[in-house]
């Protein structure tokens, strides 16, 4: 009974900082010091998935271990992040580039640009599409085949990213203005 009870106050102090807890658990700890390093991570610069997203810092998913610390020393806009990363933390980061890496990277921005888009996919591969909402309204998505039940809303300015095995050709809309239509190559 008196485990149970501490149990119980520990689960109490547990959620004071379930904040923090629970980003941990659903995201790798790598993605979170992406999100999160020095406050505003490495997100402002290079996009949400690392994709770049036309940011100052480009797309690094292809980036390694060494580069990140090369990064560190020699962009001065990098340069405050370089004292608060630990050797460890560094790792993680490159860990977490490796596993965006291991997807082929569909880039699909709302709001700006061309309304159709299409793209060449290759059956079996791994891709992750990151959908990016650059206009000011929130638009509902149709993603049937990559997200179930299908249906998806995203926020103005938010970043979505869905990965998936690719198994077929597939049409993709945004509240019936954009449309991005996967073909088999
Ligand atoms: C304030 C903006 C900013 C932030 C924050 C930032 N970077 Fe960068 N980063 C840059 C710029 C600018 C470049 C140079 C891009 C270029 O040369 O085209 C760069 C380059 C890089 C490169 C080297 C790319 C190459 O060509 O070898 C890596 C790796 C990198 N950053 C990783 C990170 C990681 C990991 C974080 C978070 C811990 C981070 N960056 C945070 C701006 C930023």
């Amino acid at each position: 009974m008196a485990a149970l009870k501490e149990l119980r106050v520990l689960g109490y102090f547990l959620c004071l900082f379930s904040s923090v807890a629970v980003m941990a658990d659903d995201l790798s700890q790598g993605e979170v010091l992406f999100r999160q390093a020095g406050g505003y991570g490495c997100v402002a610069c290079h996009g949400m998935y690392a994709q770049g997203d036309g940011q100052v810092g480009g797309n690094i998913r292809a980036k390694n271990l060494a580069d990140i610390n090369r990064a560190l020393l020699q962009q001065p806009s990098m340069k405050g992040l370089s004292s608060v990363l630990s050797g460890a933390d560094r790792a993680l980061l490159a860990e977490y580039l490796a596993e965006l890496n291991s997807y082929e990277l569909i880039n699909w921005t709302l709001g700006v640009g061309e309304p159709f888009q299409q793209v060449k996919v290759t059956a079996d591969e791994h891709y992750q599409l990151v959908i990016t909402n650059k206009g000011f309204e929130a638009l509902t998505l149709q993603l049937t085949g990559i997200s179930e039940p299908g249906q998806v809303n995203i926020a103005p300015y938010q970043t979505l990213a869905f990965a998936w095995q690719v198994k077929g050709s597939y049409l993709f809309l945004a509240s019936d203005q954009s449309r991005l239509q996967l073909t088999l190559k």
